[in-house]
């Protein structure tokens, strides 16, 4: 680290003092979903950028925006495409874009970046147009959306380049949008298109180099004892002002406006006259600069006060050394008690260009400079924002940002996690049957997974990670719908829409109950995990403590047959249902040592140089801890019995077409042949190149190859199906994307598996062919 960094120490110095405890690093998901599972896909040919959504559940439509088009889906179903519409740039719009410098077959697009409901029901929708926003009005009527061609100017709604960063909101039908004015992209703006366009003084006090991030509303006016306004929060990241580092350093903050601000009379024309800002801090002990914000999301109940809201936020560091995420959560309460009642930074001037902000001491002038108009305001005649005095103008416009940082709740991360970068949040809220009602996050990643977290008193707990795109890309956009209980996501190459909750990914009671999810419990009746809104029963479910001492005893596991030559490899299939738990092995029921024989793999056991001592029976178990106790479930049952060596003919089967090399009688020839490519192939297995399996349920190991780093994927949890006899070389990196379906659909003919018919490794499933 630079030298220069310890200038910023006594800046953050305050920050990691507070931090006694250790932040809570958790500990992976407990299930990795693998792409394709119970997901409706969306994408076009030829048409990407999917990363602007709309929900319209008033005409049950999901309205999707990407790069030239924009589509009106079933939001039951988004693979369904009800309308669509393109919007496309002109050649000579293109031309003049390439003209200035920019790329024609990417940034001279037209990008949808826009989408938000009108009072009247129509769509305002924007797109960056080749480096010249325009915006517009949308229609969806008689299954078809149709654009008004109304070409309205997009210059400060929308960001010129599609690589910028940028928030919008639409309330009352009043856009109010955080994004650059101009082509450079150098002159940012926090604005609300109205009859009176208002917007931010052009300043780097104001806005410096900043990235926006997202917006909310909050209905601060409603039983409010001062009389406040409305409000708009704006979260972003920026150069700081206000650390005296030779280094850029980041920093995040929230900002917000009154939603009747109209500007000053003299100073601060056309300007808010309530724009202040604050830091932001989530403090990630591990990492010496402050994590930048990626993402927020406002979190409400609505039968509940606005003070009772929460804002959900993600971090990402902003060097790329320390490879963890964060998620934060602030009260808007706090938020708002910093800007109603917290003291301003001022600078002041230090030798000669250098500019100090401090803690500014001085009087503040009446009204607060930066508050709404409210109880206080109207008391002195002062009933709109033009007739605030000047002193209150000039004060704000030179101070917007506050001196005190707002803390997140507990003063430190819900969760940090090492694994793929967050990108995007969302969170819903469920009742579980315990009576209480938790928060659950959905986080969007850079690898085009979603977590899926609780925290349950100050637990974090990741229920599991689902792949949702594949080939990995990042999540661009994540919404929720309550009214489908479904997910929706959007990434570069396409939409994507899940359950919020996936029960039947539980096949036994105990993995349903330690699975913690709010959303599922274990249904004794029918004896299957369930959605609790589904069901009228007493259901089985424990989420703070993972007790599944009222799971009811599981039938046996139905022990599968496998034979093995001497001499021969084996694979024994055991896919574990979570990744917290640990895997034991038992051979006719003393625990089996891992040795150089006997490797334990994360879903199976390899025997290799299988010898007479090596029959017997095998026994898998997923040996899980809870907060309340361990929990053993034997996952795959196998008698493994080993062929008399050289002992009759090898092992004819149905699928297996032998060429019935016969001991007797071979030709030289070919007994040369198969001794070459017995040795070939046994350096092969002994290398670990071509496992042999047993059993169908090894359908490849899904995505451990691609990037969830040492989770072990979930699958059809160890339910063995019928024994098969498939002497087949199957290279575990390949075809692995469909483990379900395959495990599913498992017939004897896999497709794309080599198959080596060797009558000597064959391992043999029957033993009346013995
Ligand atoms: C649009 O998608 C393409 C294809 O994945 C990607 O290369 C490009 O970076 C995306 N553009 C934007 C602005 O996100
Ligand atoms: C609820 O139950 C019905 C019928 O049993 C099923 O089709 C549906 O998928 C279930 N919904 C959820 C959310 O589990
Ligand atoms: C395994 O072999 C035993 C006899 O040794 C037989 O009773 C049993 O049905 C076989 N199981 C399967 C799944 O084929
Ligand atoms: C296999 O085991 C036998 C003894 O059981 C041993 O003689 C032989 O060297 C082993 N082969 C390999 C490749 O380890
Ligand atoms: C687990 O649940 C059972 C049944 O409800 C209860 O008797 C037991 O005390 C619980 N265990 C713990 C450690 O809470």
């Amino acid at each position: 680290m630079s030298p220069l960094l310890s200038l910023c120490v006594f800046w953050l110095l305050p920050l990691v003092l507070m931090l006694q405890e250790h932040p809570p690093l958790d500990h992976g998901p407990r299930r990795s979903v693998p792409y394709g599972d119970n997901a409706h896909l969306f994408r076009e040919e030829g048409v990407f950028n999917y990363s602007t959504m709309l929900l319209r559940e008033d005409l049950d439509l999901l309205v999707l925006g990407a790069r030239e088009a924009v589509y009106a889906l079933d939001l039951n179903d988004i693979s369904k495409k009800l309308a669509s519409v393109k919007w496309e740039v002109t050649q000579q719009q293109k031309r003049e874009c390439k003209n200035k410098g920019k790329d024609p077959e990417v940034e001279c697009k037209n990008y949808i970046r826009i989408l938000h409901k009108m009072k009247d029901n129509r769509m305002y929708v924007c797109g960056t147009n080749a480096f010249d926003p325009v915006c517009d009005y949308m229609s969806y009527a008689d299954g078809k959306l149709t654009l008004q061609k109304k070409g309205e100017d997009g210059k400060g709604k929308c960001p010129f380049d599609p690589f910028q960063k940028y928030a919008s909101i639409m309330v009352d039908n009043d856009l109010y949008s955080a994004t650059s004015m101009n082509f450079l992209g150098s002159e940012p703006v926090l604005m609300r298109s109205s009859p009176v366009s208002i917007r931010t003084e052009f300043k780097s006090s104001w806005l410096n180099e900043p990235n926006f991030i997202s917006m909310a509303q909050m209905s601060e006016s409603k039983d409010n004892e001062v009389g406040d306004d409305d409000k708009v929060y704006l979260f972003f990241s920026e150069t700081a002002v206000e650390c005296d580092c030779y280094n850029k350093l980041v920093v995040s903050r929230v900002a917000r406006v009154c939603k009747g601000d109209l500007g000053g009379q003299r100073t601060l024309q056309k300007k808010w006259t309530s724009f202040l800002k604050a830091r932001i801090d989530c403090p990630v002990l591990e990492s010496q600069l402050p994590h930048v914000i990626q993402d927020s999301y406002r979190w409400c109940d609505p039968q509940q006060n606005w003070k009772t809201c929460l804002f959900y936020a993600i971090f990402t560091p902003q060097s790329d050394t320390v490879g963890l995420s964060a998620v934060c959560a602030y009260r808007v309460s706090d938020i708002s008690r910093v800007f109603a009642e917290g003291k301003y930074k001022t600078p002041v001037p230090v030798e000669t260009s250098f500019v100090k902000w401090v803690m500014y001491s001085g009087e503040v002038p009446v009204p607060r400079p930066g508050a709404c108009i409210n109880n206080q305001a109207h008391k002195v005649g002062i009933t709109q924002t033009l007739d605030l005095p000047d002193r209150t103008l000039q004060f704000i416009k030179d101070r917007p940002l506050m001196d005190q940082a707002i803390q997140p709740i507990g003063e430190k991360p819900l969760l940090v996690h090492r694994g793929a970068t967050f990108t995007r949040i969302i969170v819903s809220k469920v009742q579980a049957a315990d009576g209480e009602k938790y928060h659950v996050m959905y986080i969007g990643t850079e690898e085009g997974t979603v977590l899926k977290a609780v925290n349950y008193d100050g637990e974090m707990f990741i229920i599991e990670e689902i792949q949702l795109f594949q080939p990995p890309k990042p999540i661009k956009i994540l919404k929720i719908s309550d009214v489908t209980g479904q997910l929706y996501a959007g990434s570069d190459y396409g939409a994507a829409q899940i359950p919020l909750a996936t029960c039947e990914r539980s096949l036994s009671c105990v993995d349903c109950v330690l699975a913690r999810d709010p959303y599922c419990g274990w249904d004794r009746v029918v004896g299957k995990c369930v959605s609790l809104s589904n069901s009228s029963r007493d259901l089985i479910q424990s989420v703070k403590e993972g007790n599944a001492t009222l799971c009811p005893d599981t039938d046996p596991v139905k022990p599968m047959n496998c034979s093995i030559w001497p001499g021969g490899n084996l694979k024994l299939s055991c896919p574990s249902p979570s990744n917290l738990a640990q895997i034991r092995w038992q051979l006719d029921s003393h625990p089996l040592i891992p040795s150089a024989r006997f490797q334990l793999q994360k879903d199976g056991l390899l025997i290799f140089n299988a010898s007479d001592s090596d029959a017997g029976r095998y026994r898998c178990q997923s040996v899980e801890r809870s907060k309340t106790d361990e929990y053993t479930e034997t996952v795959a049952v196998y008698h493994v019995r080993i062929a008399p060596a050289g002992s009759g003919k090898s092992g004819q089967t149905s699928s297996q077409t032998q060429e019935g090399p016969s001991i007797v009688g071979l030709q030289a020839a070919v007994g040369l042949l198969v001794v070459a490519l017995l040795a070939l192939l046994a350096w092969n297995f002994y290398k670990g190149h071509l496992p042999l399996p047993c059993g169908k349920n090894n359908g490849g190991q899904p995505y451990e190859e691609r990037g969830l780093n040492s989770h072990i994927t979930y699958q059809e949890a160890g339910r063995p199906a019928e024994d098969k006899p498939l002497v087949s070389g199957r290279d575990s990196s390949s075809n692995n994307n469909h483990a379900r379906a395959e495990a599913a659909s498992n017939n004897a003919e896999e497709n794309n598996a080599p198959k080596v018919n060797l009558p000597s490794l064959q391992y043999i499933d029957d033993e009346s062919e013995i």
